[in-house]
């Protein structure tokens, strides 16, 4: 069995780790095919790698893990699929909602959650009230997330203030759009980590992703265990952050 550091490793520093990490969870599918079982375990293995991230993130100082699990345009999966996640996606909160209390979790959804399942919603709802005021990592999952989406609501929102004369267009400002955003409470990612090879940002928090530091692996989604993150933190910490400055 593997032993769990629980302390951040020694090559790592302390004072410069990132705030808040992004995860797009690929190669679950690929996982599995590579196994020759279902995709669906492939799913179902990744929580358990999430679950892991979540614990390592906590016990090594990270403040915020925000994880892409569905996007908008994954309602175009086989009909299966799509409800075999959006049950995964309740029974996970339903089994997990009392350690994430006791670990002191603060989980949030972030997406057009109005068309998930009216189930799911409530287990979201539950969650969401549940570990509202709980100070410890702030655990965001992106569901029925799309980038553009989220930045067309935010431009309604502001036009119908405009609109109404609540609002001049010159005070619209970086701050001001930023607030409007699913992801208002959070800061800015300060890496994005995508496993499984591919270099897209597949339309995940554009708008927030504008200085992020980008980690790509090889390694499917469910093998990315504490090393490997140990490894994307190395990465990251050898990086110069300039934020456009020289
Ligand atoms: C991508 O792999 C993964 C997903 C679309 C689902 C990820 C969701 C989870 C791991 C569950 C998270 C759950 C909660 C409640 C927080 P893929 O199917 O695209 O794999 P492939 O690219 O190999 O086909």
């Amino acid at each position: 069995m593997q032993t769990i550091l629980k302390e951040l490793p020694s090559d790592l520093d302390q004072e410069r780790l990132p705030k808040h990490v992004a995860v797009i969870m690929d190669g679950n599918g690929r996982w599995a095919k590579r196994r020759g079982i279902p995709r669906i375990m492939g799913h179902r293995r990744g929580v358990d790698t999430l679950k892991q991230l979540l614990r390592c993130c906590d016990d090594w100082g990270i403040q915020a893990l925000t994880a892409y699990a569905f996007s908008t345009e994954n309602w175009g999966r086989p009909i299966e699929e799509v409800e075999f996640l959006m049950t995964l996606f309740e029974r996970v909160l339903i089994r997990e909602l009392k350690e994430m209390m006791e670990e002191n979790v603060r989980i949030q959804f972030v997406g057009n959650l109005t068309a998930l399942p009216q189930s799911l919603q409530n287990q979201i709802e539950r969650a969401m009230t549940q570990t509202q005021n709980n100070t410890g990592i702030q655990f965001t999952v992106a569901t029925n997330y799309g980038g553009r989406e989220e930045i067309l609501q935010a431009c309604r929102t502001i036009a119908t203030q405009v609109q109404h004369g609540q609002l001049q267009p010159e005070d619209i400002d970086e701050a001001l759009f930023s607030r409007h955003l699913y992801t208002a409470n959070i800061g800015d990612p300060d890496l994005l980590i995508r496993t499984s090879g591919e270099m897209r940002l597949s339309n995940f928090l554009l708008w927030q992703m504008a200085y992020a530091e980008f980690y790509i692996t090889d390694a499917f989604w469910p093998d990315f265990d504490r090393e490997a993150f140990h490894q994307a933190l190395i990465a990251y910490q050898k990086r110069e952050r300039r934020f456009g400055k020289v």
